[in-house]
Order: structure tokens, then C-alpha cells, then sequence
């Protein structure tokens, strides 16, 4: 597994890889989750790529960018025995120089759930993921249903951009318990990681419940918001039923929906979603 820094590394070390190549990207701190993602490339691409870049420019001022986990030793061990073939690590001063002024804003799809609450935060994803696609020039990249308004603003700056790539997405690896995996459970003491799987309860509940024959769009919000505020442990920031393809929330029945929140328990934001009536 060779990992560079530099632009110029990179673009040696992409050029002597075997096509069709897979891109995983990450911010590190590395588990089962980005790691699902890297053995589902491996099985459908000639040769892995990844990148290992904490963001700052998709983080708001008031989040975690300077608390946010690393341990670059670990993430490389784990990729490598993942079957990664190149690792990109590059500075905050490479992928963003002085005098950088060009950003990717994905519009509609962008405004609710997520960037309602984390105003410019997909700006600075879409930007990055652009600038990887252009870095590494991969013929499929590979993003997690766990972040799933995140992958569909990709998908969207994907086609919107006439990149020639691929985007998969893969499902949400959880817990024994359900709680979604997430860098940001290192966060968590021990009674709040006792309390983060009520995302995941409240969600199954409201599938269940839509299973069972309940349509109604605000009674499934209000279903979930009922589970998460008998947590004491746990602030409900937004409880959602919402289009799967637009995003935008649903009134009255619903014959398929993107379910998501975000829940703040003590001062670790998590997010979750599910999907019901996928085919
Ligand atoms: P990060 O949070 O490190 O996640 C990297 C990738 O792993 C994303 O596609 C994310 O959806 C996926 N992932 C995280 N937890 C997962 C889980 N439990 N199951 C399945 N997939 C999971 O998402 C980012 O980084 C950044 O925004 C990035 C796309 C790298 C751009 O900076």
C-alpha cells in the first residue's frame, strides 16, 4: 500500500494503478463502516483508493473540527489489511491553498435536514468530493447510506458535473444494539453510549409501524419524536419524513419515505435515517 501526501505523488502513484479504480473517501478514525466500504470496492474494482482528510471547511465554527478523532497509524493498518492499494493524506494547505475561492454549492437538495441545521456544511463536501474526483480520477467512489442526505447531494454534484464516476452507496453498518457506527461515538461516555441507540429504536418503531399499515407522515414524526424526548440523555434536533429522491418532507400518506434525524446526546450530535418501501 503506498501513501503520499503531495498532489503531484498522488497523481504518479493513481497513474500506475489498474482500472477500474475505486475511491473510498474518509476523514479517518477509521471502523466497520468505512471499512464495508473498501471490501465492497475491492470486489467490484481492479485496484482501491482512499483518502484520509479531516475537512475543516465542512465544518461550522461552533463544531468539532479541532476535537474531531485521529490516529493516522491505526487507519493506515486497517486499510491496508482492507486491501487498499493507495492512500492519499493530504494537508489542509494542499486541498485548500491560500487564495482558494472556488466551491461546489449543490442547491435544493442541500437546504433541509443536514443543512438546515449545518449551514455551509455541504458546500464544504461537495467541494472536497469534487476535488477528490478530479485528484484521483476513480471510476467508481464509494459513500455510506449512513450519511444519506450526504450521498444524495454527491449523487446530485455527481451528474450535475458530468464526472465519469460511478457513485455507490452502501448500507449503514450498526452496532450489536443498533447504534449506527460513527467516528463521533469515541465521543460518547459510558451512560451516553447506553442512550445513543434510542436513534435507531425510534426509527425501527416507525417502521414497524408503517409496516403495520400507519401512513401518515406526521404521525410517524411524531411516533419518533415520542422515543427520542423520553430519553433524558438525548436532544431531538429534528425528527424527518421526507421524499427519498427530493428530500423534502412529506405530508399525509406515505408509500415510501427517507426517515432521519439528528439526536444531540450530552454534546455529541448523531444522525441516523432508514429507508422504507425500497423495492
Ligand atoms: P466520514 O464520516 O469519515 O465517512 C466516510 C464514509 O464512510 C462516508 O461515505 C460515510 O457515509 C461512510 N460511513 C460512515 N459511517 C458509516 C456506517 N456506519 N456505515 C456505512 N458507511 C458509513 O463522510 C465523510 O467522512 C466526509 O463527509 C467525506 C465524504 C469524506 C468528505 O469529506
Amino acid at each position: 500500500m503506498k501513501v503520499v501526501t503531495t498532489l503531484d505523488d498522488l497523481r504518479h502513484a493513481r497513474a500506475a494503478l489498474a482500472g477500474p479504480m475505486g475511491l473510498v473517501p474518509t476523514m479517518g478514525y477509521l471502523h466497520e463502516g468505512h471499512i464495508s466500504l473498501v471490501r465492497r470496492a475491492r470486489t467490484e474494482c481492479a485496484s482501491v483508493a482512499a483518502s484520509i482528510f479531516v475537512n475543516p471547511a465542512q465544518f461550522g465554527p461552533s463544531e468539532d473540527l479541532a476535537a474531531y478523532p485521529r490516529d493516522l497509524a491505526r487507519d493506515l493498518a486497517l486499510l491496508e489489511e482492507a486491501g487498499v492499494d493507495l492512500v492519499w493524506t493530504p494537508t489542509a494547505e494542499i486541498v485548500y491553498p491560500a487564495g482558494f475561492q472556488t466551491w461546489v454549492t449543490v442547491e435544493e437538495m442541500a437546504r433541509p435536514l443536514e443543512g438546515a441545521h449545518r449551514p455551509g456544511h455541504f458546500r464544504g463536501v461537495a467541494t472536497v468530493v469534487a476535488k477528490l474526483f478530479n485528484a484521483f480520477q476513480p471510476q467508481r467512489a464509494y459513500f455510506g447510506q449512513k450519511d444519506a442526505q450526504q450521498a444524495a447531494v454527491i449523487r446530485q454534484m455527481t451528474r450535475d458535473l458530468d464526472f465519469p464516476v460511478e457513485v455507490v452507496i452502501c448500507p449503514t453498518v450498526r452496532e450489536q444494539d443498533g447504534l449506527a457506527m460513527s467516528s463521533r461515538n469515541a465521543y460518547l461516555s459510558q451512560e451516553q453510549r447506553a442512550a445513543a441507540p434510542v436513534l435507531f429504536r425510534a426509527l425501527s418503531a416507525a417502521a414497524m409501524a408503517w409496516a403495520a399499515g400507519q401512513r401518515d407522515a406526521e404521525d410517524l414524526r411524531q411516533l419518533m419524536a415520542g422515543i427520542i424526548d423520553a430519553e433524558p440523555l438525548a436532544r431531538r434536533q429534528y425528527v424527518s419524513v421526507a421524499d427519498p429522491v427530493t428530500l423534502q418532507e412529506l405530508e399525509g400518506p406515505v408509500a415510501g419515505a427517507l426517515l432521519s434525524m439528528a439526536v444531540i446526546v450530552g454534546t455529541t450530535r448523531l444522525i441516523d435515517n432508514l429507508v422504507l418501501g425500497e423495492a
